[in-house]
């Protein structure tokens, strides 16, 4: 395993680690390699991290350490965690889970693909009494990012949920041309983020996958049907809970996700014939895969034993060609539909402002300066936690095309603002009980392992709520 820096923490600064790994019925259990002292793995060192309370399980954390943001289902306990000015997702699983989870997610990042950033492992945990507690693994926050459950809390569109599949669709596929095997693909273990008219989904949950050089058919088809399954049922769950609109059909729905998968693989992966004269086909083949977003490395030319016509298989790579472009000329980075929709608009100022023989890179500057930064700087501070600065610009635009529409002539992009922030924004906020709601059903998916650890340990029990001030989060649950 490839660790930039190790960072450990002295034995004697804790009692705990003095403490035999056995387990609750005396043998030496699997937590025998557990390291004795605190370690924590990570790739850069945040000193902020050494203050947290490790010694305490996860659930017990003091609320003022906590960001009360949204999060999905699941098995584990997850907190979030303020960390100096960042904001971490905490784990708490065993030590051969977080170490592999750590160590792939890395990989996944290595390969640019969307997946939550691995911060650290942090092992040999111990509590007061040198009782061994789980493992941690820690990512970043997905900044703006929502869990499935947390979109449908709120008035949507009636098509949210086929966009989200198709947003699914598009990450699967990235995951498999890179040789990502999921093994457990769900609505659950995707983030998703609002990305102009549509979402991208990011991967969070990497518990279950492999990475190989290159999937076989079997294996895609495995994770799709699974995929499939798995969303038909959280679809049911949500509709049972009357979150999901009276005329989407579940089953409908899933069918989806794989219509959309297969048709997206075939376009990136297939070989073409061409006749030699038809060449201006190839260029035709790749522009569309660039306004798909992905970008074509190299183009696979065979001729065929006949030689009248040429086989022609793109080596595509990643998504984000647009984003790139954006990137290169403005230093945002954004989501890919963004970027397309932030490049138009650059080439709308262009035109507009008769710049058209200008470079594009000192355009974009002006543009900048000029457009872009006032707007976003109206976002509300209130909202600055809520809304990417690319998705309010995106949407200021289709209000006041909305709004001119209605009034027959241009309406000033003060005016836009103004109205978008007054009619619109107030419906993106999540409340703190709206949070707290969901968080509260999240949890209720939890199987804590951890009181396999703590089994007869009454130091948690009730006695301990009323000596231990940390306990109010845990004694509301
Ligand atoms: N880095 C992160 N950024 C934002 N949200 C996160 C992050 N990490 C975890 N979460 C939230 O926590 C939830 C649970 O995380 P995760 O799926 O990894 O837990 P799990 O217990 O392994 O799930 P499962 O039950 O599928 O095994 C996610 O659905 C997501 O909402
Ligand atoms: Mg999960």
């Amino acid at each position: 395993m490839e660790f930039l820096n190790t960072v450990e923490i002295d034995a004697r600064l804790h009692p705990a680690s003095s403490a035999q790994s056995k387990g609750r019925d005396g043998n030496i259990s699997a937590n025998a390699r557990e390291p004795r002292t605190l370690t924590i793995t990570a790739a850069s060192s945040n000193p902020k991290m050494f203050t947290l309370p490790w010694e305490k399980p996860l659930s017990v954390w003091p609320q003022e350490l906590l960001a009360n943001l949204p999060r999905g289902i699941s098995r584990h306990i997850v907190r979030f965690v303020h960390v100096g000015d960042e904001i971490y997702a905490m784990k708490e699983i065993t030590r051969n889970v977080a170490e592999r989870e750590y160590e792939l997610l890395r990989r996944l990042q290595k390969l640019d693909l969307p997946t939550v950033t691995p911060i650290a492992v942090v092992t040999g945990r111990h509590d007061k009494s040198g009782e061994p507690l789980e493992s941690i693994l820690v990512t970043r926050h997905l900044k703006f990012s929502l869990p499935y459950r947390a979109l449908f809390a709120r008035n949507l569109r009636p098509d949210t949920a086929q966009r989200l599949i198709d947003a699914l669709a598009v990450l699967m596929v990235r995951l498999h041309l890179a040789g990502f095997y999921w093994g457990d693909v769900s609505l659950s273990n995707v983030l998703f983020l609002r990305d102009a008219d549509e979402f991208t989904a990011f991967l969070v949950d990497a518990e279950t996958g492999d990475l190989h050089a290159v999937l076989t058919d079997g294996q895609r088809e495995y994770d799709m049907d699974l995929a499939r399954t798995n969303i038909i049922g959280e679809l049911m769950d949500l509709s049972s809970g009357k979150l999901l609109p009276g005329d989407v059909d579940e089953v409908e729905v899933g069918n989806r996700l794989a219509e959309r998968y297969h048709s997206l693989w075939s376009t990136l992966t297939d070989t073409e014939n061409f006749k030699p004269d038809e060449m201006w086909k190839i260029e035709r083949r790749v522009n569309k895969l660039n306004k798909l977003g992905f970008d074509v490395d190299e183009l696979e030319m065979k001729t065929t034993e006949d030689g009248n016509r040429i086989l022609v298989r793109p080596r595509v790579v990643d998504a984000g060609y647009a984003s790139r472009k954006l990137l290169r000329l403005t230093g945002l980075d954004v989501q890919e539909n963004q970027a397309r929709r932030l490049l138009n608009d650059l080439d709308a100022y262009r035109a507009s402002t008769w710049q058209d023989d200008e470079d594009l890179e000192i355009v974009a500057t002006d543009w900048m300066r000029v457009v872009f930064e006032p707007t976003v700087r109206m976002i509300p501070p209130e909202y600055r936690s809520q809304i990417e600065p690319a998705q309010f610009f995106h949407e200021i635009l289709e209000h006041r095309w909305f709004l001119a529409e209605k009034a027959g002539h241009d309406i000033p992009m003060r005016e836009a603002v103004k109205s978008y922030i007054d009619t619109v924004l107030p419906k993106y906020k999540l409340d703190t009980e709206d949070v707290e709601q969901l968080n509260a059903e999240a949890d209720s998916g939890v199987v804590d392992d951890d009181s396999a650890f703590n089994a007869n340990d009454d130091n948690y029990g009730s006695d301990a709520v009323d000596n231990d001030p940390d306990a109010a989060v845990w004694a509301s649950r």
